[in-house]
């Protein structure tokens, strides 16, 4: 691995020093400039000299009490400096800080104090991420898949989905945080390890202990399963923080399965995610209870991002979808229809719907991958160069 060039951000001179010391002692990294203050401005002499040293990696510090400077930083970095990786060095405590910092573009949250090893690791990720072959340094993008009530089809969509997506795009995870984990059953897998193992080995996992802890599906389909007991060790946001931006890294695109988990965990998920499709049926509980789990998952912002997919869709005279979406005060994305023997064969047996061809459901499926992927440029480069060989 070719030794990277590192610019370390932070207005503490202490930790400036030390994350130089580290830099240097990962022997892969070298910090090739160290800044004492934070941009605020693209104009800033301080962005100028940055470009200057042209670096691959920029580590910015997030110190607890002015954290907004540092995440505007790291906002206006991103911008002004695309081509860099922008690493977040900060408290585990605070989730909000990992989300709002993951959201201003930085690619990893480096927990403070940072020793030698965790920057080591982020280094190698990133070298990693860079000799994939799917989208440059780019992120992949997370689908959450919530219930406006339990046993509205969370599950259901968010494998097929997952399928559909994987066999349009490839490299496709499946992440099972729902508090009793059935997307392995609806696939006819036998995990040996789960999502807790993943926390629990946070502090050494890299991208093929992280596949270790994944069960393949026959059509590559990636699988982070959920637990087999509805009891258990909580982790703490911040761990899934820490998780999903490793998943992110690693995955063109990761579906999760929150079925009717509604917690901290699901929030931090969701505002992670590029869509929350939040799954319900259109009688009048179901749509009441689609307004609430909207409110409470857009209460720490990215309201917008959750939409509605109206499952066991049939037409009702006199109900029309803007009635579902008025009553919901959410935007319809997809309606899936009601096709009951076909589904709970198809999860009886173990074979899910996109593994059966040319059903009306199937379709759906593959239409709703479509319609989430629809402005992503790789998708719209597969297109033509499958129209060019036809
Ligand atoms: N489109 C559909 N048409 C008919 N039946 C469906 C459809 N989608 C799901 N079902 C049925 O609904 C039931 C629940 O499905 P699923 O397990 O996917 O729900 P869930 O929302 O994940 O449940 P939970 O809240 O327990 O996690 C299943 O028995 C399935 O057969
Ligand atoms: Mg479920």
């Amino acid at each position: 691995m070719p030794e990277l060039s590192v610019v370390i951000v932070a207005s503490d001179s202490e930790q400036r020093a030390v994350l130089q010391v580290l830099v240097d002692g990962t022997s892969v990294a070298r910090a090739v400039h160290t800044c004492p203050s934070y941009p605020v401005a693209a104009t800033d002499p301080v962005v100028r000299r940055i470009q200057t040293a042209n670096p691959e990696v920029i580590l910015v510090d997030i110190p607890a009490d002015t954290g907004a400077l540092a995440l505007r930083a790291i906002e206006l970095l991103h911008q002004e400096l695309p081509d860099s990786a922008l690493f977040a060095i900060g408290s585990m405590s605070q989730a909000q800080v990992i989300v709002n910092a993951m959201r201003s573009g930085a690619r990893e949250f480096i927990e403070r104090p940072t020793t030698t090893t965790d920057l080591l690791e982020a280094f190698v990720r990133l070298a990693t991420a860079q000799r994939k072959v799917h989208r440059e340094g780019a992120r992949g993008k997370v689908f959450t898949i919530v219930n406006a009530k339990g046993g509205s089809g969370a599950t259901t969509i968010a494998v097929n989905l997952a399928l559909a997506l994987q066999s349009a795009h490839g490299n496709v995870a499946l992440v099972d945080i729902a508090q009793l984990g059935h997307a392995a059953l609806h696939m006819n897998l036998k995990p040996l390890f789960s999502v807790a193992d993943a926390i629990r080995n946070l502090h050494r996992l890299d991208s093929s202990l992280l596949e270790s802890f994944m069960t393949r599906h026959s059509g590559g389909l990636q699988l982070l399963a959920g637990a087999n007991t509805p009891v258990g060790l909580e982790p703490s946001t911040a761990e899934f923080a820490r998780l999903f931006d490793m998943l992110m890294s690693h995955f063109r695109y990761v579906v999760v399965d929150a079925s009717s988990r509604m917690d901290g965990t699901t929030r931090l998920v969701s505002n992670l995610s590029e869509t929350v499709l939040l799954v319900t049926h259109a009688d009048v509980a179901s749509l009441w209870s689609a307004a609430r789990v909207q409110q409470y998952l857009g209460e720490t912002g990215g309201r917008e991002r959750v939409q509605l997919v109206l499952n066991r869709f049939r037409k009702i005279p006199g109900f029309s979808e803007a009635d579902a979406e008025a009553a919901a005060g959410v935007k319809l994305l997809w309606k899936i229809p009601n096709q009951y023997f076909a589904v709970s064969t198809a999860i009886d047996r173990g074979i899910p719907l996109m593994q059966q061809n040319h059903t009306d459901i199937a379709r759906s499926f593959t239409g709703l991958a479509a319609r989430l992927t629809e402005n992503d440029a790789d998708v719209k480069r597969t297109a033509w160069s499958l129209f060019k060989t036809v």
